[in-house]
């Protein structure tokens, strides 16, 4: 049997110190527990516009369309701030997500009990918090028609549209009640259904594909607004949340906070299985860049860390040893190691993240 494959693609900014230490869990897999990557490296973003005058070859296109998972870091940076819209480094990554037509978006929300000190809401507020936001991620407002920057009479007018057909919304409806059935058996669907059209036809599809499909799993509707309010409020009444490409942007990062930094939340991009079963799947922190602490050591890599966690259980079948990662970051956490963006505490030294990928592989070792 050949071994998977991984495309790793670490990126801009902080992707490639955090990239750094996902590769040291990687080689630890396949000396420790025989489980051997075939793995690549390419450029995407700014550093691949920078090498190729594009955020995204060909050539890295076709790589990521063969292997059996791809990695990503993060792109973007101040540098690129002047280009050229079509060659931004952000391209690349939304090219990625719309050729390998990864719809669904799981991005998890999950409260480590030694952070629940340290989120910005109170501690019952967010203590023992596991929720799940599955973002619609080739459609809607993002890669609508038409677009553009147009001169109207005498002045300039900016365009976006939002447009979702019937079987794009339900099969990322498909995807957050499957996945409600294997944890607490509850969605709640976010959109604007009071003010958009997309949003009537998103909750009217949800609805049908619930009644035909999934009447055993509980389903409500919320208004995006309302939702965002109620993520702040009272986070633990939400199971699975199923929202637009758009809003689950803006949600994902909200729910970041619960869980104390942008720096822990890990993320999966999944579409239709391939020949040998598994789905297309890219996986990436849902943080960026971070221009403003790249190149310090400081980056937190735990959101990457988890991302390969992720990679572990829905492309490899190896749920068991996404397990045993989860928990190695949970022991760090419980130990105190904080990297600078999880201070918070009197008298703590934050570590780098050189350090704070060390700590993890040791708690995996301990795992043995
Ligand atoms: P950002 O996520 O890069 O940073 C927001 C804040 O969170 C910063 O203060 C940063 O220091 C902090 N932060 C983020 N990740 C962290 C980590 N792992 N450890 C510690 N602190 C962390 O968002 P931004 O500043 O709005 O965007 C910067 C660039 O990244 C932009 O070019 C943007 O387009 C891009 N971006 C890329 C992705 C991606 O590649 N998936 C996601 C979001 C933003
Ligand atoms: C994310 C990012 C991306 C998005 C950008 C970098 C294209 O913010 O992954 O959340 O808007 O989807
Ligand atoms: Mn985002």
């Amino acid at each position: 049997m050949t071994n998977p494959s991984l495309l790793i693609l670490p990126g801009d900014g902080i992707g490639p110190e955090v990239m750094a230490e996902v590769r040291k869990i990687i080689d630890w897999y396949g000396t420790k527990r025989d489980m051997v990557f075939d793995v690549s490296e390419g450029l995407v973003g700014g550093c691949s516009y920078d090498a190729h005058g594009t955020p995204l070859t060909d050539e890295t296109m076709e790589k990521a369309q063969e292997v059996d998972a791809v990695l990503l870091g993060a792109v973007g940076g101040p540098k690129y701030d002047d280009l050229d819209f079509s060659v931004k480094p952000e391209r690349g990554l939304l090219r990625l997500r719309k050729e390998m037509d990864l719809y669904a978006n799981l991005r998890p929300a999950q409260c480590f009990d030694a952070l629940a000190d340290f989120s910005s809401l109170k501690k019952d507020v967010v203590a023992g918090l596991d929720i799940m936001i599955v973002r619609e991620l080739t459609s809607g407002i993002y890669f609508g028609e038409p677009r553009g920057i147009f001169e109207e009479g005498n002045e300039r007018v900016g365009i976006n549209t939002q447009r979702y057909t019937e079987s794009e919304i339900e099969r990322v409806a498909r995807s957050a009640f499957e996945l409600a059935r294997k944890r607490g058996n509850k969605v709640c669907s976010m959109e604007k259904a009071n003010v958009m059209e997309s949003g009537i036809l998103w909750r009217a599809v949800v609805s049908e594909v619930h009644e035909k499909e999934y009447p055993d799993v509980e389903l409500s509707h919320m208004y995006a607004d309302a939702g965002a309010m109620q993520l702040c409020r009272w986070p633990k009444q939400f199971d699975v949340i199923v929202t637009d490409n758009l809003f689950g942007d803006l949600l994902s990062d909200a729910a970041a906070m619960l869980t104390g930094s942008l720096g822990m939340l890990p993320s999966a991009s999944l579409g239709a299985p391939m020949a040998n079963g598994r789905p297309k799947a890219l996986y990436e922190p849902v943080h960026g860049s971070a221009p403003d602490i790249a190149g310090q050591g400081k980056a937190n890599p735990i959101a990457c860390v988890l991302s390969f966690a992720m990679a572990l259980r829905y492309s490899f079948d190896k749920g068991d040893e996404a397990d045993r990662l989860e928990a190695a970051v949970e022991k760090v956490l419980a130990d105190g190691v904080r990297t600078a963006d999880l201070l918070g505490e009197e008298g703590v030294t934050p570590v780098s993240t050189s350090e704070m990928g060390d700590a993890i592989v040791a708690a995996l070792n301990a795992s043995l």
